[in-house]
């Protein structure tokens, strides 16, 4: 086992993010030999070849911005991360992720009720698909704010659409724009990161929810919930970690430290999972606060058959329950892969498990103190199986 479903995004978008919500963690390269699941690959290579002929032989198009053009000069993350969400790549791939896109779209139309006359504040943006869908439901008003060089796309978007009366797009932070209202009666926002919280957008939500949401007022979605599984991965631990053993009969193996280190952003097939699946943290959108997303949770996961685990994996789901009847989407292993794919972090021992014990620990989560937008795990576990006997502490830093 261990051939894993193949990563159909290795998209290295602007700035080198291979997409917006990614910066450091490894994303696995597709096998050579791996049939690409869908086509978006070859697809996304003829669009972009296709652009660049379009730009030669048209003189209309507007010149590149110079921020694509200008040297780094004092860049922090921050700024690359904003940088990254100005390229169109970074938003193609998230409106092709069908799982994400679509769901917005059936809440929102599916559920008109909720916006006939409606205030609504998008919370980034991008393109402004989530305000036009809100838009062509009956909202009166929306406002889209998003904060990169995208704003200036998502305005003339809503032109050439026909919503500007409807639509306004503000091209700020949200922490730091004005908004023409006293109040909103709906926030709509997609802010989930990989591993749920990379990113820490969840904050500007609850910014934005603080300062302008209406007591009653409604967030979309407005459940997230995390969860942890245990898989064997052998042949790609092997390859990723075990690797550095021996490079060209060196010894590198201090590498593999830091290599462990860093959760793997990939899709894992279902037949690698080995216990069940554990709930470990619901987060109430509605009702939490930024603090809420640090946070030490046990887990205890039963093997379901007799196997190795080399990894746990963690992935969430999201739902919008003020709709008429829940709705909502899974990035979990079972379910049809989206761009948030799973979170896999590795285990430096090989546990031998049999069917019926369990693996137990805690997980402990927080925005990276120097740069919030990195998240910092910690996992404690410890095993006493019949074959095995195992406990440990683990860091894993999401960069
Ligand atoms: C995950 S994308 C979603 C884009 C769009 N809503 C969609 O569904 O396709 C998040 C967007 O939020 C923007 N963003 C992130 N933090 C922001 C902030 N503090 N203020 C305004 N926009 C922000 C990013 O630039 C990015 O375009």
């Amino acid at each position: 086992m261990g051939h894993r479903k193949n990563s159909t995004s290795n998209n290295q978008g602007s700035m080198g993010f291979p997409n917006a919500q990614y910066q450091g963690t490894k994303i696995r390269f597709q096998d050579e030999d791996e049939e690409l699941t869908t086509d978006s690959s070859k697809r996304d290579e003829s669009t972009v070849a296709g652009d660049k002929v379009m730009a030669m032989e048209d003189d209309s198009m507007c010149e590149p911005d110079v921020s694509f053009v200008d040297g780094d000069g004092d860049k922090t993350s921050a700024d690359y991360y904003f940088d990254s969400y100005s390229h169109f790549g970074i938003h193609e791939e998230m409106l092709k992720d069908v799982v994400r896109t679509k769901t917005y779209q059936n809440v929102i139309y599916q559920n008109k009720f909720l916006f006939k006359n409606k205030i609504v504040l998008d919370v980034g943006a991008g393109t402004g698909i989530l305000s036009l869908f809100c838009a062509k439901a009956g909202a009166a008003h929306v406002y889209a704010v998003e904060c990169s060089d995208m704003a200036d796309m998502a305005k003339e978007i809503v032109e050439s659409n026909g919503f500007s009366e409807v639509v306004t797009v503000l091209k700020g932070k949200i922490e730091e724009i004005e908004l023409p209202v006293a109040k909103v009666d709906i926030i709509i926002s997609e802010w989930m990161g990989y591993f749920l919280l990379y990113e820490n957008m969840l904050n500007t939500v609850l910014y934005a929810r603080d300062k302008w949401l209406v007591s009653d007022g409604i967030l979309l979605p407005d459940k997230a919930s995390l969860y942890l599984t245990a898989i064997e991965d052998a042949d790609y631990k092997e390859d990723k970690i075990e690797f550095w053993n021996n490079v060209y009969g060196f010894n590198m193996s201090c590498t593999k430290k830091q290599a462990i280190m860093e959760p793997l952003v990939d899709t894992v097939d279902q037949k690698q999972i080995v216990t069940d699946c554990q709930l470990l943290k619901i987060m109430d959108i509605s009702q939490m606060v930024s603090g809420d997303a640090s946070f030490t949770v046990p887990f205890k996961l039963v093997a379901e058959r007799d196997d190795y685990i080399h990894a746990l994996v963690a992935y969430f789901d999201v739902s919008f329950t003020k709709c008429r009847k829940l709705m909502g989407f899974s990035t979990g292993p079972r379910s049809r892969a989206t761009h948030w794919k799973q979170t896999i972090l590795y285990l430096e021992d090989v546990l031998t498990i049999c069917e019926g014990e369990v693996l137990s620990g805690n997980m402990t989560v927080a925005p990276n103190q120097k740069d919030p937008r990195d998240i910092d795990i910690m996992i404690k576990y410890a095993f006493n199986g019949q074959r095995c006997v195992v406990s440990r502490t683990q860091y894993y830093k999401m960069w």
